[in-house]
């Protein structure tokens, strides 16, 4: 079946789908987004990915000018059509169509382009990654915030490259002070002393909604988890570690640097919490993403 767009709130074929070359999407990066996968037709998190979409907005100093009612609508349309089950969406938002490819926000005239990219979801979730800590560090908070989930990549797609290049299949970037900070696309966790550590917001991370989830999952577990500042030799020196995110869950890592931990297979504690925190996951779409999101395009019918 075909991936579909949503642009602008018309339903057209991804390869058709059309941007001007005076959107500031295009020529800055001057945008938002989000990542959500569905279970069935539910969108998973939305009220978290949808409260982050207008932060990231906020910063960026934009309004959207689309309220989750009409884009929860919006994406479930889009949904049924493309009629795939489980599915990937992506929700992009750009600050417009300028009146001149300048940065000036002067020119900046046009109305926000909504565009919803829906395809078949391929499962990455639990895949085994191979870990490299790499020279380029994470963008400074002071710069462009890593808490805003901007259009502006390059800094992790050069990341990605850059760990690649390595052998590995995804990065660890520092910050300034040398702290641990995140992955390309993903948050990480290391099992230290017994305790399941992630670093702080203000280490410079996206908050990753599943990297929340997580802790409080954890901790109503009983398990022990700790947002502190982690440095590479925290790393080393751990038992575990895997990466979050929506659409790979809890990903184990199997290499850090070339070096294979636990024989180059996934911790037993990070499959473990895989399988607990999928089943988890079920039982938050049954309890609670799927009564808000019908309750919500109900709302909005
Ligand atoms: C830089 C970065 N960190 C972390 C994450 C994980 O966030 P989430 O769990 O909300 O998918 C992402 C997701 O795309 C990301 O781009």
């Amino acid at each position: 079946m075909a991936n579909l767009c949503n642009l602008d709130g018309v339903i057209v074929p991804e390869a058709e789908a059309r941007i001007s070359v005076l959107d500031r999407g295009f020529l800055f990066g001057d945008s938002v987004y989000e990542v959500v996968r569905t279970a069935g037709d539910v969108p998973f998190a939305w009220p978290e990915h949808f409260a982050r979409l207008r932060a990231s907005a906020a910063a960026l100093r934009f309004d959207l000018d689309l309220d989750d009612g009409p884009l929860a609508r919006r994406i479930a349309a889009t949904l049924t059509a493309a009629g795939h089950g489980d599915s990937y969406v992506r929700i992009v938002v750009t600050r417009g169509t300028g009146s001149a490819p300048n940065i000036d926000l002067a020119c900046a005239t046009g109305r926000p382009c909504w565009a919803i990219l829906v395809r078949p979801l391929a499962s990455i979730s639990g895949k085994p990654t191979k870990l490299a800590v790499i020279d380029r560090l994470r963008n400074d908070r002071r710069a462009l915030d890593p808490a805003t989930k901007s259009g502006n990549y390059l800094n992790s797609v050069l990341g990605l490259a850059e760990a690649r290049a390595a052998g590995a299949t995804d990065c660890v970037m520092l910050n300034a002070q040398g702290f641990v900070t995140e992955a390309s696309t993903a948050n990480v966790f290391a099992l230290v002393d017994g305790a399941w550590c992630t670093p702080p917001l203000h280490a410079g991370i996206l908050a990753g909604v599943t990297r929340r989830l997580l802790i409080d999952f954890l901790r109503d577990s009983g398990d022990d988890v700790v947002e502190r500042d982690l440095t590479v030799d925290d790393l080393r020196a751990a038992d575990e570690i895997f990466l979050s995110s929506s659409l790979r869950d809890v990903a184990p890592v199997t290499h850090l640097d070339g070096r294979a931990l636990h024989d180059g297979k996934s911790g037993p504690r990070s499959l473990q919490l895989l399988q607990r925190f999928v089943a988890h996951a079920a039982q938050l779409v049954t309890a609670r993403y799927a009564p808000q999101w019908r309750t919500l395009l109900a709302a909005h019918s």
